[in-house]
């Protein structure tokens, strides 16, 4: 007959050393498949399921119902054969505790609980990182009577072993008998106790634990009413706010993360796990814990509290959800407590005390382990959570709070490979992000399909716009001179060679600049495409090099040209120069190409993109434009400015689509008020292009429907750009893409761990400054360090006159993402500078945070944008608050008074119904 197997008692949790069997699932008789739950026993804290991992036909004797058996000990079997069942119930004899004390303790920790779900994040084992005593000089001792004399700093040799051949047993250590010179006091009580439950004895253990811990309290007082606030309107609970608080003040002193550990050494730990006690009906008190709480943003711990809580109620919480914090907290302020403090449980430093918010404020009391922790360090450590608790604005929306904590782990692979970072693409986005890695001492190789770096933006798009910008600029001022009583300047005349001139040699002399300081900066550049060929490799094709950095590149490996086939694209390249490098990390940085519609003629030689326009001989005198967006505007207006009569078509009833609508409605009606030579037709049709350059016909129809043509020298697409790629062969790295961009979390990573996509490749604003942005955030992750990027506090400048300029929110995007968000503005017309320069068109507007006062957004039409959004850019990034602006001193006479002024306005306004409403 085969041997029975034995269902023991499992050890669910490190502080368990017996359960209570609550239910049994099945019978005795019946059959039993793999991963089937038969019982379900009570632990310390929990009511945990037990589950069984072969076959067979659950027998008996059955520990009954309500029997506490221990940890190892047998609560029923398991036989192979029906008839091999036996029924009834086992008494719970002393006899058989003492058998499986011996399975247990011959094996504590090798022993594998059933059903013990496996933790995603590291549970330390308990007694929390103790060493085990030695081995006895006198004898033997169980591992687990050596790991306990360890934990609680008992000398081994002093004890005598009740085991087999005076094996010294965990109950030896335990015993309440005082060894000899070992000074415990046992204090006898009269009467006969009942029994402790399992809750009772592992609170009175794990206390009698902290007793050797030389302890020592501060205090501070904290005003919680902003945190309190912001955590309400965010949806999170204060509890929650606090952790995060805590876990962001422990990044700053990581010492308190960690902990003794018996004899004279310090554990460090780099995940930040905070245990927040909390009162339950069913389990008294409870200490769930949030894991890794500075890789997660609020929402998600806030869900995971809200799921721990009502778990804890209905005793439902696992054990490795409760024990090992590396930090508690115990806040008791809405049980009206003026002050308390708290004991740091067994495998921590430090533990706050929260009372009752008065007069002075809430009184939070650090008690901390004085070998780890010193007075000092305790006192900075309040004070610094006093301050993310004051001051929550900066971290609990999408601030510094949000980002993920420095792993303190670089996301390059390790590995022995050519490069460490192979960067495709030498843009704003490749280059920052190659300098960066570089300058933290990785071997980067940086491949661009171009003979310098600088991509788009250097040689497409922002800085020869802007040098033709500035020709138009000089043109345009000509007209105001005369309000300053200049006269016989009106009359200005282009030299088209002149400015070209000038463009190409600032083009020239960036790239030059650019390439040389890569190099200084040991970045290895290589003029080549490069395509995926595994998730760890490139092939670099340097066979269709060309040499004007003036002309964007051919696209495609092996002689494919454009997976759109544009007209535009260089000549193919030839298949055979390849060139295989394999890498640790990669950052795909390739952009993305202007993209023309399919509408009929677009292919015709007199249409022009943001690409091609660059090679207008001449400037045109009649130019049609498809698209009011960035590029659309700003080149409508610079060859109006020059003199050209042009239409510009837009489909959407307004233009500039990222900008602020007032602003650009309001820009909209300033051209068709005082630009007669530029019309922009909004929600327009285009039916089609024909012609041949200088003698183009652009049809189209109006939001009335009535048709119409135009006749031009050229027509300008300028409806978007989109990534192209197919050529980059994606799918061998495993990358994903979705509606034709690169799909990206914060850090800009893809879906490989190793492989980041930044600037327009990722799909998100296509400008040259989110690009190298995102190009640092990448770097920053792939070297360990915390970093993201944030759309809601990026910015961007349409170069029209006056300028359209925004940084962060507007109203009604900040109303979206469920801020009380207000708005005040000034007319450009009543400022004195403005006037002086004959410079009245727009506005400026700031948008705040009704609650918090944060200032989430500004906008601007307005000449000079350029330069007053700088300070924009630092009140949003720095989440300033209306007070702060309103307070600095800003220098008379300039524009940036207006900020002052504007957030003095408002907040005299949030006061005024503030007082209405009481
Ligand atoms: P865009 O996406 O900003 O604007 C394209 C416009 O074309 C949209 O308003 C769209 O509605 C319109 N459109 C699309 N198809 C059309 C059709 N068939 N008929 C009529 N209208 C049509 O793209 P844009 O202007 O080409 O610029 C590309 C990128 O470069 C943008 O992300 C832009 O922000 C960026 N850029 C930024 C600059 C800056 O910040 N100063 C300057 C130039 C470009």
């Amino acid at each position: 007959m085969a041997e029975a197997y034995t269902i023991k008692m499992p050890k669910l949790s490190d502080t368990m050393t017996e359960g209570t069997v609550v239910t049994w699932e099945k019978q005795v008789g019946e059959q039993i498949a793999r991963g089937t739950v038969v019982a379900t026993v009570e632990t310390d804290k929990a009511i945990m399921d037990v589950e069984i991992f072969r076959e067979g036909y659950l027998s008996g004797p059955l520990a009954p119902v309500g029997a506490v058996v221990p940890v190892g000990g047998a609560i029923a079997y398991l036989v192979a054969d029906v008839k091999e069942v036996k029924g009834g119930e086992a008494a719970a004899a002393p006899a058989e505790r003492r058998k499986s004390e011996r399975v247990a303790e011959t094996e504590p920790h090798k022993f594998e609980p059933y059903g013990t779900p496996k933790a995603k994040t590291h549970i330390p084992a308990m007694p929390h990182g103790a060493t085990p005593a030695p081995r006895p000089r006198t004898g033997l001792a169980s591992p687990y009577a050596r790991q306990l004399a360890g934990a609680h700093g008992i000398d081994i040799h002093s004890l005598k072993g009740s085991g087999p051949g005076g094996m010294i047993l965990a109950a030896d250590v335990t015993a309440p008998v005082t060894p000899p010179g070992m000074a415990k006091r046992i204090y006898q009580v009269p009467g006969i106790g009942r029994p402790m439950d399992a809750m009772e004895k592992a609170v009175a253990h794990n206390m009698e634990y902290s007793l050797s811990m030389p302890l020592f309290r501060a205090t501070v007082s904290v005003s919680p009413e902003r945190l309190a606030a912001a955590s309400k309107k965010e949806g999170y609970s204060l509890t929650v706010a606090l952790a995060k608080a805590a876990g962001l003040t422990i990044q700053k002193f990581p010492r308190v993360n960690a902990v003794y550990q018996h004899e004279d050494r310090i554990v460090e730990r780099k995940q930040i796990d905070v245990g927040l006690a909390v009162e339950t009906e069913g389990m008294g008190l409870v200490v769930p814990v949030l894991r890794d709480v500075m890789s997660k943003g609020l929402k998600q711990l806030n869900d995971e509290w809200k799921d721990l809580v009502a778990r804890a109620r209905i005793k439902r919480l696992k054990p490795q959800e409760y024990s090992n914090p590396t930090f508690t907290i115990s806040n008791m302020g809405m049980l009206g407590v003026t002050n308390f403090d708290a004991i740091p449980s067994p495998g921590t430093s430090a533990i706050f005390a929260i009372s009752t918010a008065g007069p002075q404020g809430m009184p939070v009391t650090i008690t901390a382990d004085h070998r780890i922790v010193n007075g000092a360090d305790a006192a900075k450590f309040l004070n610094t959570f006093k301050q993310f608790v004051e001051q929550p604005e900066s971290w609990i929306s999408g601030g510094a709070g949000a980002l993920p904590v420095a792993s303190g782990r670089e996301a390059i692979v390790q590995g022995k490979w050519d490069y460490d970072v192979v960067i495709i693409g030498g843009g704003p986005g490749g280059e920052d992000c190659a300098r960066d890695l570089a300058d933290h001492g990785k071997k980067v190789l940086m491949v661009n399909d171009a003979p310098f770096p600088g991509g788009e933006c250097l040689w497409r798009g922002c800085i020869p716009s802007k040098a033709w910008r500035a020709g138009a600029d000089r043109m345009r001022d000509r007209a105001h001179d005369a309000h300053l009583g200049i006269l016989n300047t009106t009359k200005p005349k282009l030299d088209w060679l002149r400015l070209e001139k000038t463009r190409r040699a600032i083009l020239e002399t960036r790239g030059e600049l650019a390439l040389k300081t890569d190099k200084g900066m040991k970045v290895e550049v290589r003029q080549g495409f490069a395509y995926f060929d595994s998730a760890n490799s490139v092939v670099i094709d340097t066979s269709g090099n060309q040499n004007d950095p003036h002309a964007r590149p051919a696209r495609g490996k092996g002689g494919k040209t454009d997976a759109q086939g544009r007209a535009n694209v260089a000549g193919g390249r030839m298949p055979g120069a390849t060139e295989r490098v394999i890498f640790g990390a990669c950052v795909i940085a390739t952009g993305a190409p202007p993209w023309v519609p399919p509408i009929p003629g677009a292919d015709s030689k007199g249409v022009l993109t943001s690409d091609t326009v660059w090679n207008l001989k001449t400037p045109p005198k009649k130019l049609g434009i498809i698209g009011a967006g960035a590029i659309g505007l700003e080149m409508a207006q610079i060859f109006a400015d020059f003199g050209a009569q042009v239409v510009t078509l837009e489909a959407r009833d307004r233009p500039l689509i990222e900008v602020e609508a007032e602003v650009a409605k309001n820009l909209a009606e300033l051209l068709a008020k005082k630009q007669k030579n530029l019309k922009l037709i909004t929600s327009a049709k285009i039916e089609k292009i024909s012609g041949k350059p200088g003698a183009m016909v652009l049809s189209y129809s109006d939001a009335s429907g009535k048709k119409a043509t135009f006749k031009c020298d050229y027509v300008l697409v300028a409806t978007g750009k989109r990534p192209v790629l197919e050529p980059l062969a994606l799918d061998k790295a495993g990358v994903r893409s979705d509606k034709g961009v690169i799909t990206v979390d914060r850090q800009c990573r893809t879906n490989v761990p190793h492989i980041f996509a930044v600037g327009d490749v990722n799909g998100g604003y296509m400008l040259a400054h989110t690009a190298g942005h995102q190009g640092r955030v990448s770097a920053a992750t792939l070297l360990g360090e915390k970093a993201e990027y944030n759309q809601d506090k990026d910015c961007g400048v349409i170069f029209t006159r006056p300028q359209a300029a925004f940084v962060g929110l507007s109203v009604e995007q900040a109303k979206a993402r469920g801020i009380d968000a207000v708005e005040v503005k000034m007319p450009m017309s009543i400022d004195a500078k403005a006037m002086i320069t004959d410079e009245t068109d727009g506005l400026i507007k700031l948008v705040a945070d009704k609650a918090t006062r944060r200032i989430v957004g500004v906008h601007f039409l307005a000449d000079h944008a350029d330069t007053l959004i700088g300070e924009a850019v630092m009140m949003v990034s720095g989440d300033m608050t209306l007070d702060q602006v309103a307070h600095a001193i800003h220098p008379h006479p300039t524009q940036t008074e207006m900020f002052g002024e504007m957030a003095r306005r408002l907040l005299s306004r949030l006061r005024r119904t503030a007082k209405v409403a009481k």
